[in-house]
């Protein structure tokens, strides 16, 4: 496990000034650069764009672009996580163990929040300097991950099981679709930036399809086990909106056993690697051990 604190010690500083530049250089109004800076600069645990770097760590790629890109997709998410968090949506005015953007920002400025870190992800990656075919083809990855057909679709399945108990399989698309896409994005881009084999590929995609089931299992099942202070967002929300849930599903332990197979199919996705991937196994297993 020392590994992965030494490489998540090292890369989220980098990551996070990267991220925090590129806003501070926007030409807009202050007060919205206030409102996008305050959620980004809120903490969470920048899985995501560890992701990005990991990947391109094991395929020995150097690090500059996978912290760009990882910037890009903790906008996207941290923009979902700003409507998520709107009395429209789950009404949560907690986030990150600081009240939510609406709260400080009102529910007008923290939704164009969101909006201005959605749209300017895109923006970003095409001034990157890599080939344009690059570029294109992560501009494509990304907008469909987080749009109607991956994030935005799985979270409207997912407001659909506040209104009923949602079967297996529908919830396994709505955790495939709602929280599995961009964590696929985050693996696959750096694949992508990497110039990974079709095979690499596969077999890291297949990885990113089980990191990410496993990824809202855990969410889903903290949210019972975990505290408000220690998931720094409120706890008990799933069962007061009740929600589809694998824990509602199967129950707690029939959930437990299924984050564990898909951390074992995790970790047998990697065996089609040939190279060295224990900080992917290791990242597998902070993933489904994590306490926030
Ligand atoms: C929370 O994501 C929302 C989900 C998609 C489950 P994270 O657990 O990655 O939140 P942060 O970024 O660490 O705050
Ligand atoms: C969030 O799912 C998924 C998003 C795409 C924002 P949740 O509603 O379960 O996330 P938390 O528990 O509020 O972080
Ligand atoms: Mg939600
Ligand atoms: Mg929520
Ligand atoms: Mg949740």
């Amino acid at each position: 496990m020392s590994e992965l604190k030494a490489f998540i010690e090292t890369h989220v500083p980098n990551i996070e000034n990267v991220m925090y530049q590129l806003v501070e250089q926007l030409n807009a109004p202050a007060k919205l650069k206030e409102s996008m800076l305050y959620s980004l600069k809120a903490g969470g645990k920048r899985i995501r764009p560890l992701f990005v770097t990991a990947v391109c760590d094991y395929f020995g790629h150097n690090k500059a672009a996978s912290y760009t890109i990882g910037a890009c997709v903790e906008m996207i998410h941290t923009y979902s996580l700003i409507h998520d968090d709107l009395p429209c949506m789950d009404d949560d005015d907690m986030r990150r163990g600081k009240p939510t953007n609406h709260v400080v920002f009102g529910e007008d400025l923290a939704t164009l929040a969101g909006d201005a870190l959605n749209t300017f992800s895109f923006g970003v990656i095409a001034r990157m300097p890599i080939a344009a075919e690059t570029k294109v083809e992560l501009i494509n990855l990304l907008s469909v991950a987080a749009g109607a057909e991956g994030m935005v679709g799985g979270q409207v399945l997912d407001m659909e099981g506040e209104k009923r108990q949602l079967n297996i399989h529908e919830l396994e698309q709505v955790h495939v679709n709602k929280t599995g896409a961009l964590l696929r994005f985050s693996i696959e881009s750096g694949a992508v930036l990497a110039g990974a084999t079709e095979e690499e590929r596969v077999a890291l995609v297949d990885y990113a399809h089980h990191i990410g089931l496993a990824f809202q299992i855990q969410d889903d099942i903290l949210d019972i086990e975990g505290t408000t202070e220690q998931l720094g967002k409120t706890a008990g929300k799933d069962i007061a909106s009740d929600k589809s849930t694998y824990p509602a599903l199967l129950t707690l332990d029939g959930a437990k056993e299924k984050l564990n197979e898909h951390y074992e199919l995790a970790l047998k996705a990697l065996e089609n690697l040939t190279g060295d991937s224990e900080l992917l196994r290791d990242f597998a297993n902070y993933i489904v051990r994590r306490s926030n």
